[in-house]
């Protein structure tokens, strides 16, 4: 059995990103294993969120997850910031992790181009606090999108370290793990990049079929194939990465084919993936839209995944303490 840990940012809807690239494979691992799925909002600190706002996030993001199907009976779902000993285990780990490392980060350098009036500390250690979040269950797969591959490795680099510092085999090196060959990314609607929580060009779980009709008619294409079996270009390849994910395989073939032989129709391809998204999205957004107003049942999840988390999470962190040499008079 293995111990699987996965998050997601507290810091807006969640995206077919999100569930292609992390929460589908954490659903096929949650009955086996020992599963924590838990909302990162202590990360959502370094963009600077209004009280309320951070609050309502947390509380939509919990209610997207919980009707993506992950089921709080078999796994622990819980709030980042109801386990205070995660904030204790950054802080030692943040000791043997070097300032030289997180700077070259590229998730960091991406930060420093888009918010260049907001690098907090927060942003450079953000690997450190991640890493927490994970070997503070001791967990060895972490389902996530290829987004998330360097924080991966610098996870497995910081319980190395640790282990050999203190010359103890403690934390396990965990994996980033897909069901695939490789980890997923889901591109966005805008012809180039990732598809992203702030990019403004992504498809939302709670979208609206209009919306999501609106969104997909305007993605970016381009003028069509001129010559049979062209290679698409960026934008057309995206709009079939997305297709790949929520069409049946033979719809995928036709419009391949149809691609090949240059007698695609772009405007046919758009209607086609709107109706196969809509399908995909539109249970999960009823489902949203329900347990939202359940206000007793969302109290609930939280409180228990918070005691099941903060029981592995205090074990972890005391013998940590005690590898480190806080030891009792
Ligand atoms: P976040 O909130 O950006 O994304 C959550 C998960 O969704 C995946 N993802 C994608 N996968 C494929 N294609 C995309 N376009 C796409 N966009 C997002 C991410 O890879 C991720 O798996 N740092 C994390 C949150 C976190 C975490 C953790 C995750 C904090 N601690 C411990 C796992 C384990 C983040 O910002 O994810």
């Amino acid at each position: 059995m293995d111990t699987v840990v996965s998050g997601i940012r507290s810091t807006g809807n969640l995206h077919l990103g999100n569930y292609f690239g992390a929460i589908k494979n954490f659903l096929k691992m949650q009955n086996e294993n020992n599963c924590f799925f838990f909302i990162a909002d202590y990360h959502a600190l370094t963009t600077h969120p209004k009280p309320d706002d951070l609050h309502g996030n947390i509380k939509q993001v919990l209610a997207e997850y919980l009707a993506c199907g992950i089921d709080p009976e078999v796994a622990t779902v819980f709030v980042q910031s109801d386990v205070p000993e995660v904030s204790e285990l950054y802080l030692l780990l943040n000791m043997n992790a070097y300032v030289g490392e997180l700077e070259r980060t590229a998730s960091f350098k991406e930060k420093i181009r888009k918010q260049p009036d907001n690098i907090n500390a927060g942003l450079l250690t953000y690997p450190v606090l991640m890493a927490a979040d994970i070997i503070i269950h001791k967990a060895n797969k972490v389902p996530v999108g290829k987004d998330q591959e360097q924080h991966l490795e610098m996870t497995r680099r910081f319980a190395r370290r640790f282990n050999m510092m203190y010359s103890v085999s403690y934390f396990p090196e965990p994996d980033a793990y897909n069901f695939g060959k490789q980890l997923i990314k889901i591109p966005g609607l805008d012809g180039t990049g990732k598809m992203g929580k702030s990019e403004g060009n992504g498809i939302f779980l709670a979208d609206s079929p209009q919306e999501i009709k609106k969104k997909v008619m305007r993605a970016v294409t381009d003028t069509g194939p001129t010559a049979p079996d062209q290679e698409p270009s960026e934008p057309v390849k995206n709009l079939f990465t997305i297709m790949n994910v929520v069409s049946e395989p033979s719809t995928v073939k036709h419009f391949t084919d149809s691609y090949a032989a240059c007698t695609i129709r772009y405007g046919d391809l758009k209607k086609q993936l709107t109706e196969d998204i809509v399908k995909f999205t539109e249970p999960i957004r009823v489902r949203i839209n329900d347990i939202l107003n359940d206000k007793v049942y969302l109290h609930k999840v939280v409180s228990a995944g918070a005691e099941k988390a903060r029981e592995s999470a205090s074990k972890t962190v005391r013998e940590v303490r005690e590898i480190i040499g806080y030891r009792p008079f």
